[in-house]
């Protein structure tokens, strides 16, 4: 491999998709996010403790996690560059949301998934805490499914953040299949 610089952005090698967090009334975009077990089903999260988010998550038991298509970029970009400690993002930012019905935090209206999760674990690792929430239940928008429970790649463009205020998304002519 080429030599490169050295660089402590290590992670704009690679796209990241977004997630958001909604936490009572607030929301806020992650990049760092991942499945980390199916049975039980647990979701994680990297919060830094500067956020708001952070805060509310000391209180609260639940949240949820919101994935947009790449249309929605500019929204992510408001809402990870705002904080609920200054504005009421989904009234200023006018966010369509709905209540979770199980869990203190919005569900997105214009979301094509949501998860509610209800909180498992807040651990700290160097600069971030990992939240873990345990998925209590899964929204997703029916338009978007193709059968055996995958997304239609056809159907659905994700934000993918590529660090350094730029989106992309996937372009589904790249689909190739491999079987095992
Ligand atoms: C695309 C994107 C990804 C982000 N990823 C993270 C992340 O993974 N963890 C984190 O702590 N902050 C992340 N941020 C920053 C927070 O979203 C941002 O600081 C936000 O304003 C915090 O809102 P709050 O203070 O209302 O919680 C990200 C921001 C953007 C725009």
């Amino acid at each position: 491999m080429q030599k490169v610089r050295a660089s402590e952005k290590f992670y704009y090698l690679f796209p990241q998709s977004v997630a958001i967090i909604g936490v009572g009334r607030n929301l806020m975009p992650v990049a760092w996010h991942t499945p980390i077990s199916s049975k039980p089903p647990l979701y994680g999260a990297l919060i830094s403790p500067k956020r708001h988010t952070y805060e509310l998550l000391l209180q609260e038991n639940g949240f949820t996690v919101n994935f947009l298509t790449h249309d929605h970029a500019n929204t992510i970009a408001k809402l990870g560059s705002t904080s609920g400690r200054e504005i009421d993002k989904i009234r200023d930012l006018k966010i369509p949301v709905h209540r979770a019905p199980q869990v203190n935090g919005m569900i997105m209206s214009d979301s094509y998934g949501a998860y509610e999760c209800q909180k498992f674990a807040l651990n700290e690792y160097g600069d971030h805490f990992l939240l873990v929430g345990r998925i209590i239940s899964v929204h997703v928008a029916e338009e978007v499914m193709q059968e055996k429970e995958i997304i239609d790649e056809r159907r659905v463009r994700p934000a993918l953040y590529f660090g350094k205020d730029r989106y992309l998304t996937i372009d589904p002519a790249t689909l190739s299949i491999h079987k095992k």
